[in-house]
């Protein structure tokens, strides 16, 4: 009896330890209200998996700036729970919430979020420098100069963002949240600012990204286009689930 429990009980442990090599994180019946009344996310469960792109798709006001800023430890929700790799990180505070985001996240936003000081050299250097404090100057710049590569930006590294278009803009921002190597990628709206062409460009990096770096990605968006490189989508309406992909 006691080792049927047993031979049951490591099932479950195996059947949990591969869910969590496949889940990177999980929201279970998040609920978040800003105004008394309106509830932005209604009782949304969603799972991020490993090295897969996942897309939050729904109209304007629907909800899905607020779910990523929760799964992306940036916003705490009202009641839910999220699991980061199988643990409960529900009750992190701000200080240890702000070392998983700098070691395990990237981000990039519609508004791209470009220092307009700095130079894109620097942009991309100065959290690379936060991150990783005891890097050499020079190792910095070289991680730097070869992401620029990467995507035919060497031209522009001593250029300022407000020199660059909307698509070499994004396209510094997708650096500079590559710079630490971060397993995940968020972004949020991150074509709503590009002409289509840019935006197609955007789609096809992330894309490739996800499928020779094994990139995780969770994209907001109301660009139907990203349907096309989605592995899981997620339909919010109205701070609810209404479809899953
Ligand atoms: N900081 C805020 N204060 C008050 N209401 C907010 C705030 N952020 C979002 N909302 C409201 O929550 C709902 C969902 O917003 P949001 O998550 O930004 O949706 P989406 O990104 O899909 O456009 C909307 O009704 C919006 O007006
Ligand atoms: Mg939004």
């Amino acid at each position: 009896m006691n080792e049927r429990i047993e031979q049951s009980k490591e099932m479950n442990d195996t059947g949990k330890n591969m869910l969590e090599n496949v889940m990177v994180i999980s929201a279970f019946n998040i609920t978040k209200t800003y105004e008394p009344g309106t509830k932005a996310l209604d009782n949304v469960s969603v799972s991020i998996q490993k090295e897969k792109i996942t897309v939050i798709l729904g109209p304007s006001g629907s909800g899905k700036t607020t779910l990523l800023n929760i799964l992306a430890l940036l916003d705490k929700p009202d009641s839910g729970k999220i699991t980061l790799e199988g643990k409960d990180i529900s009750m992190l505070s701000e200080k240890e919430a702000a070392i998983i985001r700098n070691k395990m996240f990237g981000f990039v936003f519609q508004f791209f979020h470009l220092i307009p000081e700095l130079t894109v050299e620097e942009n991309i250097m100065v959290p690379l420098m936060i991150r990783n404090p005891y890097n050499s100057f020079n190792e910095h710049r070289e991680r730097v100069y070869n992401l620029l590569a990467d995507f035919h930006l060497e031209n522009k590294k001593n250029q300022y963002p407000n020199k660059l278009s909307g698509g070499e803009k994004q396209k510094v921002s997708i650096c500079r949240s590559l710079a630490g190597n971060p397993n995940i990628i968020f972004a949020d709206e991150p074509t709503g600012n590009l002409d289509r062409e840019s935006a197609s460009e955007l789609i096809s990096i992330i894309e490739h990204l996800n499928r020779t770096k094994g990139k995780t990605f969770v994209i907001a968006t109301h660009n139907e286009n990203f349907l096309k490189i989605a592995t899981n989508v997620v339909y919010l309406s109205g701070g609810k689930i209404i479809n899953r992909e």
